[in-house]
């Protein structure tokens, strides 16, 4: 009786860190990164998680230098037009959650057609964070609250998430070995099991994701209730 998430975000971390390790600029590791992005989608959802939410860039990422930056909306770039076919022939849906008017119009533009192309597709979602940070998430939710004079509830908070038509992740997985959630996902992820590898993100192959889903199948949510017997 396997339990598999129906949701599971991921903090794609280390990517820098691994090109150290190889002697090779910081620009080398998240070309790594981004090509594992595939293989780790391919797989999760051939085990039945249904969507998979990616934080690929933060709100706080831009005090990055300049360089770093620019390579890494470059290969965002590249990464949404290759995925685009894929992501049509599979069912899958790609939404972005942050803030995409910070992005250039190119980026802008590349990412509205393929959320506009696949937003009927069903069988999978495929949620990037791109420029998010929960707290503002939060706060946009709240504001937009007030505005149309809506009472502010739990509820209404988590319908105007990004993620209100995704739901909450079951699982959180950080790589890269920090022990922190870095302003992902803060609200939905108030009940999420968590697991963090010192795995790299470059490395974190289909026998890392193993190694999470089994542990995630021995976990116990209790929600604050009591197991039942
Ligand atoms: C994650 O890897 C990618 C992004 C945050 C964009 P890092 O670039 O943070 O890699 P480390 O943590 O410095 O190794
Ligand atoms: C979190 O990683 C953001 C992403 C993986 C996109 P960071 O490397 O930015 O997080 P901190 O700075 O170590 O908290
Ligand atoms: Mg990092």
């Amino acid at each position: 009786m396997e339990k598999t998430p129906n949701h599971i975000g991921i903090i794609m971390d280390g990517n820098g860190r691994w090109a150290k390790q190889r002697g090779k600029i910081r620009s080398f590791g998240h070309k790594a990164g981004s090509d594992n992005v595939d293989r780790v989608v391919s797989y999760a959802f051939s085990k039945g998680v249904r969507t998979l939410s990616l934080y690929a860039f933060s709100s706080e990422n831009w005090a990055r230098p300049k360089e770093e930056v620019d390579e890494l909306m470059r290969l965002l770039e590249v990464y949404f037009k290759k995925f685009l076919k894929k992501v049509l022939k599979n069912d899958i849906r790609l939404f972005v959650m942050g803030d995409i008017s910070a992005l250039s119009s190119k980026l802008q533009k590349i990412i509205i057609d393929a959320m506009e192309k696949s937003k009927n597709n069903t069988s999978h979602v495929l949620n990037i964070g791109l420029n998010y940070g929960a707290r503002k998430e939060i706060v946009t939710a709240v504001k937009k609250l007030i505005k149309e004079n809506k009472e502010i509830t739990e509820q209404s908070i988590l319908e105007n998430l990004y993620t209100a038509p995704f739901g909450e992740p079951d699982l959180i997985i950080r790589t890269g070995g920090e022990l922190r959630l870095s302003n992902f996902m803060l609200y939905q992820g108030a009940y999420s099991e968590l697991y963090f590898t010192d795995v790299l993100w470059p490395d974190f192959d289909e026998v890392e994701l193993d190694k999470a889903l089994e542990s995630f199948s021995k976990r116990k949510r209790r929600f604050g209730a009591l197991e039942e017997e």
